[in-house]
């Protein structure tokens, strides 16, 4: 019997709709989108299409699309495109305390080429405020990105307000919307954004590809040069097969009503837990300003690792890592106030479109019996 699958912020499995929409590409079309042979225009058409589909989603332009590798890529494209487009030397760039690393990494890196970095905090469930990021922002700020969902928490950021502020300041805004896209509305005018990552792997399309939102008229330094694809924005010849794909996953990710079912599995787990353990356990993340499919608790009598390598029927993550002699917290539970003795019990439920009640409800029953002994 395979574990049970509870790991959807880390990875989905490929959806076989998707799949399905690969397999001509895989085979039949190979040729080069660029060549203006009958081969090209094939593939060319399946991508213009794919764009197309990814717009809808986030209700904007197709030429508002460019296609990239994944969250890390769209993520530094944004931050590094907009260091190395500035118009004036000095840089200030905001984020927030409990960012993926693949916002942190790149802010470090250009911390090093002298740019300055603000980490806004978060209170105890995740959330940056608003004031603080309007009181933060100096005659040098060149870009704020704050993350729209945690992928450890699933904490929904206040984009729509931030947003609002940085819109006040004449300033870019960037989101990271690598764990919110098809699980919670992403409209781009909605949201108020001007650049939003998207990681197909996280919404049943494959590893490899994912796409960024560039508002129509944000100009960003290319992170890779070449020849003039994507726009002159992304050098490398498209894939079909992955935008494809990526295109899809997006039309199928527009129908979220799967997500009251998802919400339904994770919520029973959650009471089931409760009822359990009472106050030895506890949430970490907002209540219900969350994503429907994460749940992200605290078991304060145990380590994750611990609790992990003793339940290997299920496939779920923790906040903590062992390290030779002591349990060391993510830095996203450090920066929400949670003490070692529950970052150290952490563990990561996520919920897919998959996940059944039946599923649950065994997950349900090892964690008791793990719980009970
Ligand atoms: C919030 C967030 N941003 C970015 C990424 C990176 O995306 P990718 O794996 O497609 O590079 C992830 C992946 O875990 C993520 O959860």
């Amino acid at each position: 019997m395979k574990p049970i699958y509870l790991d959807y912020n880390a990875t989905t499995p490929i959806d076989p709709e998707v799949a399905e929409a690969m397999r001509p590409y895989l085979f039949e079309h190979f040729g080069n989108p660029s060549s203006s042979h009958w081969y090209g225009i094939q593939t060319k058409k399946a991508v213009d299409e794919a764009r197309r589909q990814v717009a809808d989603l986030l209700h904007c332009n197709p030429e508002e699309v460019v296609f990239t590798s994944g969250g890390s890529e769209s993520n530094n494209q944004v931050l590094k495109g907009v260091f190395f487009n500035r118009q004036v030397p000095k840089a200030h760039i905001i984020t927030t305390q409990v960012e993926h690393p693949a916002i942190v990494e790149p802010c470090r890196f250009l911390e090093r080429l002298g740019a300055k970095i603000t980490w806004l905090p978060v209170d105890s469930s995740g959330r940056v405020n608003a004031n603080d990021l309007g009181n933060s922002i100096t005659t040098d700020t060149v870009l704020i990105s704050i993350m729209h969902a945690n992928n450890e928490t699933g904490t929904l950021q206040p984009i729509e307000e931030c947003a609002q502020v940085a819109r006040e300041h004449g300033l870019p805004f960037h989101t990271d919307a690598a764990q919110s896209v098809g699980k919670v509305p992403t409209r781009v005018d909605e949201l108020g954004v001007d650049f939003l990552s998207i990681a197909g792997h996280k919404l049943y399309a494959p590893k490899g590809i994912g796409a960024l939102y560039i508002r129509e008229g944000r100009q960003l330094e290319p992170l890779i040069h070449g020849a003039g694809h994507e726009q002159g924005r992304r050098a490398g010849t498209e894939s079909a097969l992955l935008t494809v794909a990526l295109g899809e996953a997006c039309a199928l990710a527009g129908d979220l009503s799967g997500m009251d079912n998802v919400r339904i599995l994770r919520d029973r787990l959650w009471r089931t837990l409760k009822d359990c353990c009472g106050d030895r356990v506890v949430l970490n993340g907002h209540p219900d300003q969350r994503l429907p499919n994460t749940l992200n608790v605290s078991f304060l009598d145990h380590q994750g690792p611990e609790l992990l390598a003793a339940l290997p029927e299920l496939a779920v993550s923790t906040g903590s890592a062992c390290h030779a002699d002591r349990v060391e917290i993510s830095p996203v539970l450090k920066a929400m106030g949670v003490s070692p003795e529950a970052g150290a019990g952490a563990v990561r439920f996520s919920l897919g479109r998959a996940t059944t009640l039946q599923e649950v409800e065994i997950a349900i029953e090892h964690l008791a019996q793990f719980l009970a002994a």
